[in-house]
């Protein structure tokens, strides 16, 4: 498929089959989310991937009463890092001068560009690191439809109790979206063959 056909047969299923979507097909998704783009570099989120059935039925249970939780391939759960703290700044910037061979004047430079942002009180750093994770979503839901791999955005979540399934200290980070993959179920998903609805270009382009 190209660009615009990937696009176009896509959508959020809302009901799935259960098929497995192979390893391979795994890792070109997730190496799509580590390739995404971020603001510095900082890719400020990790994402848990689990296709363990008994957790899904938890999240389901507790979390996120949406079937297609339970009737996916994998389901992946983006959580974002509340604040990017000096270790992790410098973790990065020391990988940017290792892979980059780049002088300490360079580094340092870039270093005061990061703090100019993240120690301003002034931004909210939950929301730019929130910013950031939905460029990643975005490429792992588009890799999937280049793969023919149903992929479906999940916001609608009880955010408190998956974080609290999944133990996580949310002093340091939360769960902010998730992605289900597998396959579409055409039969039972009303939605499958509806068409697209989407803004006419006039209303969503401005050219200047
Ligand atoms: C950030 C985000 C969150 C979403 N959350 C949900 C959700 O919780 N449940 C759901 O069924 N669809 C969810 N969707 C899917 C949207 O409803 C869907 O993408 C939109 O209606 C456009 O339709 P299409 O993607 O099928 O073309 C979400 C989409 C995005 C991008």
């Amino acid at each position: 498929m190209n660009i615009i056909e990937a696009l176009k047969w896509r959508y959020a299923a809302k009901r799935m089959t259960g098929e497995k979507i192979t390893d391979e097909q795994m890792e070109t998704i997730i190496e799509a989310i580590r390739l995404a783009p971020s603001a510095y570099g900082l890719q400020p989120y990790t994402v848990i991937v689990t296709e363990n059935k008994e957790l899904l039925k938890e999240i389901y249970g507790k979390a996120c009463p949406q079937i297609v939780v339970l009737q996916c391939s994998h389901l992946l759960i983006f959580k974002v890092k509340k604040r990017l703290d000096e270790d992790y700044m410098e973790g990065f910037l020391r990988e940017l001068k290792r892979s980059r061979n780049t002088t300490d004047e360079y580094i340092e430079s870039y270093r005061s560009k990061i703090h100019h942002v993240l120690l301003n009180p002034t931004v909210n750093t939950f929301n730019w690191a929130v910013h950031q994770t939905y460029i990643a979503l975005g490429y792992a839901t588009f890799a999937a439809a280049q793969l023919g791999i149903d992929a479906t955005p999940i916001e609608g979540f009880n955010a408190g109790a998956l974080n609290r399934l999944l133990s996580l200290n949310v002093a340091e980070e939360e769960a902010v979206v998730m992605l289900t993959l597998g396959y579409r179920n055409e039969k039972e998903d009303r939605l499958a063959l509806q068409p697209k609805v989407r803004k006419p270009l006039n209303l969503l382009i401005e050219r200047i």
